[in-house]
């Protein structure tokens, strides 16, 4: 067997090098996306990956195809998980899995490893996209077989087996970064009562910490996509970057919530989202001017569904890629431009504009208006809007 290892450097993945070698036998290869975690050097990374064992050590930007195919999508959708979540962590794992499925292929592994442990959502997105995209892949979840337990076992068996260990402080969160997010869960953070310290944050200041004048950013939109900021035109990668730099300056995007895993438990999670959370503001309030009562009720019960299929790992299903569909169609006039004010953790619309608009000034004043709208209809769509409501009241009077 050739085992394709989904690797991150970390001491858990950095043992299950030598796990994979000693109980299936085989030849690991290192893969490493790289999907703005901050990969920074990655020499070292690959000495280690070698040190430990394995036979290759391979490295992806999926950066950009990242934000465009995986984050942009979930974005236009208007995709929240539990009223909160803005799905980071979820939609990364099918991208690495895919990435994996196609380096397996180049380097003709027969099997893929993943470092996720056996109780949350992570080991079910990477195994639903690897039977998704190559049923014929064999999976290896070390964590759900060996009997490591903690931190101590681990070192202890890395230094057994000449893995390099690196002294780091012990890392109390388990953290997920990328260009949209970073999750921190574990710790203190497991007692719901508990509130998060202010060192744990990364991509944030706390607001209270944040400068004492707002700041503005507007956000020009093309179909439903963000394209520049502050009149400039960037790329997908780098407007999200330099979002994240102003909404994290402002103590923007931070979320705490309790989460219904897939597989059934409850969990607590502290998310870090600047630069989406501007992105999503400012999609949704461009929506408000761009789509109609019923089309905007249909698009944010479909966000529902989009969201559980994301989360859940089913990137890959058929009904989300018709849904993506259905979501193209529907932010096809959402175009224009928001500003929003940052300060101090909030995130406030200041002003919306769009060439689509369907707010018309001259029918919606106070004024006197154009004429397309007559008071006078008023009273008879009233009488008949109310037709049932009079219909129930008669009969409940007798009448
Ligand atoms: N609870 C979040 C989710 O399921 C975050 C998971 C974080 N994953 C991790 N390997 N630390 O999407
Ligand atoms: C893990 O269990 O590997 C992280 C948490 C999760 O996947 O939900």
């Amino acid at each position: 067997r050739k085992v394709l290892l989904a690797y991150s450097g970390g001491l858990d993945t950095s043992i299950s090098v030598p796990w994979l070698r000693e109980n299936y036998g085989s030849e690991v290869v290192c893969f490493l996306a790289d999907v703005g975690q901050g990969v920074g050097e990655t020499e070292g990374l690959k000495d280690k990956a070698i040190a430990s064992g394995a036979s290759k050590f391979i490295v992806k930007d999926l950066r950009e195809e990242f934000v465009k195919d995986y984050i942009f999508p979930c974005l236009r959708a208007g995709a929240v998980y539990e009223r909160k979540y803005l799905l980071g962590t979820s939609m990364a794992r099918p991208i690495i899995a895919k990435a994996m499925v196609d380096v397996a292929k180049e380097y003709g592994a027969d099997a893929v490893s993943h470092g996720c442990t056996g109780k949350g959502n992570d080991q079910v997105r990477f195994e639903l996209s690897f039977f998704a995209l190559n049923p014929k892949l064999a999976v290896v979840a070390p964590w759900r077989e060996w009997d490591i337990k903690g931190r101590e076992d681990a070192i202890e068996y890395a230094k057994k087996h000449n893995v390099p260990v690196k002294a780091t402080k012990k890392k109390i969160y388990s953290q997920d970064r990328n260009l949209w997010h970073i999750s921190h869960e574990g710790d203190i953070l497991e007692d719901p009562a508990n509130e998060p310290v202010k060192d744990m944050f990364v991509m944030s200041v706390d607001p209270e910490d944040a400068p004492d004048t707002p700041e503005y950013v507007t956000i020009q939109i093309e179909k439903g996509l963000p394209v520049g900021y502050n009149g400039n035109k960037l790329s997908p990668v780098t407007l999200l970057e330099q979002l994240n730099e102003v909404g994290g300056k402002h103590g923007v995007g931070r979320i705490d919530m309790i989460e219904n895993r897939l597989v059934g438990m409850k969990s607590r999670g502290v998310y870090e989202t600047p630069g989406g959370t501007i992105l999503a503001a400012a999609c949704r309030e461009l929506e408000a001017l761009t789509l109609d009562r019923e089309s905007m009720q249909m698009k944010d019960t479909l966000a529902l569904k989009y969201a559980e299929l994301v989360y859940a790992g089913r990137w890959f299903d058929p009904l989300r890629e018709s849904m993506d569909a259905f979501m193209e169609k529907m932010t096809e006039t959402s175009t224009g431009e928001v500003t929003l004010k940052l300060f101090k953790g909030s995130v406030t619309v200041a002003s919306r504009s769009s060439p689509n608009s369907l707010y018309r000034q001259d029918i919606s004043s106070f004024e006197e208006g154009s004429g397309i709208y007559n008071q006078a209809d008023a009273a008879g769509f009233i009488r008949l809007y109310g037709l049932p409501t009079r219909v129930r009241a008669m009969h409940k009077h007798g009448l």
